[in-house]
């Protein structure tokens, strides 16, 4: 399974990040998942150099710009520098603050430029009777990876975090049945737009609401290659029993 806890902006404090990130060496040690750390850039920074251990990194965002006169912006480029290996692009959260799919798909080409796997986040606001979520979903896919090369589509990562259920607890997150459902609906719009029309090899993770509760109900049924936890990674002990309820 991959694991990628998305600290957002949650862990300020320098001891604390040290903490877990301990924490999350030790559990990669032991464990058969792979952990993905997605710090906050002054803490990717600090912990993604020369780093040697299983662990792994992400950077939360990229700019969609390469580089240069623009104040505040971390680059595909300077997050690769400092040791990240992958680099989360359209979480919802980036997209309420202006993200679109254009800035996506230009931040999608940066990732690759940079040698960066990108974990492309999508997901609808609200369920409805209709199905109208399904084409929004489809419509996320279609436009982020439509300007990708065939061998850059397959291997994005998709991150399906619908956002209703991001930072809920346990029991307003998705039910496992329909994360089956939407699993089986996102390889399949995957397979058209991927080489040999074969979307088995992509990975496809789900976030929102992941806890300690539903975790294994969620990987158990669901044939998800993983998760993206937020809040329920940022406390060593409950991070350490969520890669446990699933090893
Ligand atoms: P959550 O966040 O686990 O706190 O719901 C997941 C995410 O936004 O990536």
């Amino acid at each position: 399974m991959l694991i990628i806890a998305n600290w957002k902006a949650y862990v300020e404090d320098l001891d604390r990040a040290k903490e877990l990130i301990a924490t999350s060496k030790k559990l990669a040690r032991s464990s058969e998942s792979v952990l993905v750390i997605a710090p906050s850039a002054p803490f990717l920074g600090l912990f993604a150099v020369g780093n040697k251990s299983k662990v792994t990194f992400a950077v939360q965002d990229i700019s969609a710009t390469p580089g240069g006169a623009k104040t505040g912006e971390v680059t595909a480029s300077a997050a690769s520098a400092v040791g990240a290996t992958y680099a989360i692009v359209g979480h919802s959260e980036r997209r309420a603050l202006g993200d679109t799919n254009e800035t996506i798909t230009e931040k999608l080409s940066h990732a690759f430029a940079q040698g960066l796997t990108p974990i492309l986040c999508i997901g609808e606001h609200k369920r409805d009777t209709e199905g109208w979520y399904l084409n929004f979903v489809r419509e996320q896919i279609v436009s982020a990876l439509s300007a990708l090369t065939p061998r850059e589509r397959a291997r994005v990562i998709i991150a399906y975090e619908p956002i209703w259920a991001i930072g809920k607890s346990a029991d307003q997150s998705i039910q496992p049945h329909d994360l089956t459902e939407m699993i089986l609906y996102i390889r399949k719009v995957l397979a058209e737009l991927l080489p040999g029309k074969n979307a088995s090899h992509t990975q496809v993770v789900y976030g929102g609401a992941v806890e300690t509760g539903n975790i294994r109900a969620l990987a158990g049924e669901s044939r998800v290659d993983g998760f993206l936890i937020g809040h329920a990674s940022i406390d060593p002990k409950t991070f350490s029993a969520l890669v446990q309820e699933i090893s």
